[in-house]
């Protein structure tokens, strides 16, 4: 198939165009470059060995998103583009819903005048809340979010939910990721966030490499084994697994939307993973345990079985491999990527 890659020069979105080549897909990538470097997508080319067409506009131009839409012929979208930093949404509500929200309507209403009937979206577990049962399970009733990012992911989801009900013929994944980490193996992508990471991974990273005097561990005081926060890491290629698994999915599901869980099934704490990136550097790595970030969960992780039962689709790598594989990443691109 043809494939629209929104957010396609992004962490998740380039390891997925990866992915979707090598299926044997033909990609098309719109990324507005707000949060990702045009060199992305010549790594992208010299790894695959093909050209990928790259349009650069922000899609909530309604117009110039549906004119992609005529100049191209599109089987279906595969949707990452989004602004996706927690924080950050709290102090810019109005720019999260706008951006989030907007790109979405664009996509869809351009899918709708070119009769594009193929969607899968990149969801988030932050839509279970704070209250639903672990492991989440895809069938929980009650989503919500503690984020105005979040609350743009449970509002995207109900969106793409209704129209698909209401266009005969559409399908939609709903892919709810957990906690996405790793790299191409062969260290010339990865994830490369702009300023100080919010994120675990790529702030242990810019540790090891000396970018960052110490981690600081958010709490060690919370009600689980050692004490820190447990998360469903995910090597960001099986993530990009789940998604093609998804896209070759939608033409045989029964239901117009349906959600999957993409996670390991297993936690692992703050500190497990820090330890485990020692062990891919070969040193100790200094941290300080400080006090409790806001809004943390103790510990949340997925229950992936609709995933491997609908979509043949399992997490294989194991935490050493993401420790790895950032590691080579991050210490052959010390600075991320060149503008
Ligand atoms: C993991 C654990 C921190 C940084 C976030 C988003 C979520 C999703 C995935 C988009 C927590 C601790 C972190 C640090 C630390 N993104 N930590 N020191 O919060 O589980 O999920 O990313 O969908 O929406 O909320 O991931 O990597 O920020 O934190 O101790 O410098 O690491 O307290 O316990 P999180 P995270």
């Amino acid at each position: 198939m043809r494939v629209l890659v929104s957010g396609g020069a992004g962490y998740i979105g380039s390891h997925t165009v990866l992915a979707l080549i090598e299926a044997g897909h033909d990609v098309v990538v719109v990324d507005d470059f707000s949060n990702a470097k045009p060199t992305v997508v010549a790594r992208l080319e010299a790894l695959s060995g093909q050209h990928i067409p790259v349009h650069a506009f922000d899609l909530t131009d309604v117009d110039k998103t549906a004119h992609l839409f005529g100049i191209e012929e599109i089987d279906a979208v595969i949707h990452f583009a989004g602004f996706k930093a927690v924080g950050e949404s709290v102090e810019k509500p109005l720019e999260y819903y706008r951006n989030n929200l907007d790109s979405s309507f664009a996509l869809l209403e351009a899918m709708r005048r070119h009769d594009v009937r193929r969607l899968v979206f990149s969801s988030s577990a932050t839509v279970y809340g704070e209250h639903a049962p672990v492991p989440y399970e895809e069938g929980f009733a009650h989503l919500s979010a503690s984020s105005p990012y979040g609350r743009t992911k449970v509002m995207i989801e109900q969106v793409m939910t209704d129209v698909a009900l209401a266009t005969p013929g559409q399908r939609v994944a709903l892919l709810r990721y957990f906690n996405p980490v790793g790299a191409h193996p062969s260290g010339q992508i990865g994830e490369d966030p702009q300023g100080i990471p919010n994120n675990l991974m790529p702030f242990i990273a810019q540790v090891a490499v000396g970018r960052r005097e110490k981690l600081n561990v958010f709490g060690d005081d919370y009600p689980t084994a050692d004490g820190t926060c447990e998360r469903d890491y995910i090597h960001v290629l099986d993530l990009a697994a789940g998604h093609v698994a998804a896209l070759e999915h939608l033409d045989d599901m029964a239901e117009p939307v349906r959600a999957f869980n993409l996670g390991t099934g297993t936690g692992t704490s703050v500190l497990d993973l820090f330890h485990a990136f020692e062990r891919a550097v070969g040193r100790e790595l200094p941290y300080e345990v400080v006090g409790r970030r806001a809004g943390d969960l103790p510990a949340f992780w997925a229950d992936p079985t609709r995933a491997h039962e609908e979509l043949g689709w399992r997490a294989s790598r194991t935490i050493d491999d993401m420790c790895a594989d950032v590691w080579r990443w991050q210490s052959e691109n010390p600075l991320g990527y060149p503008d």
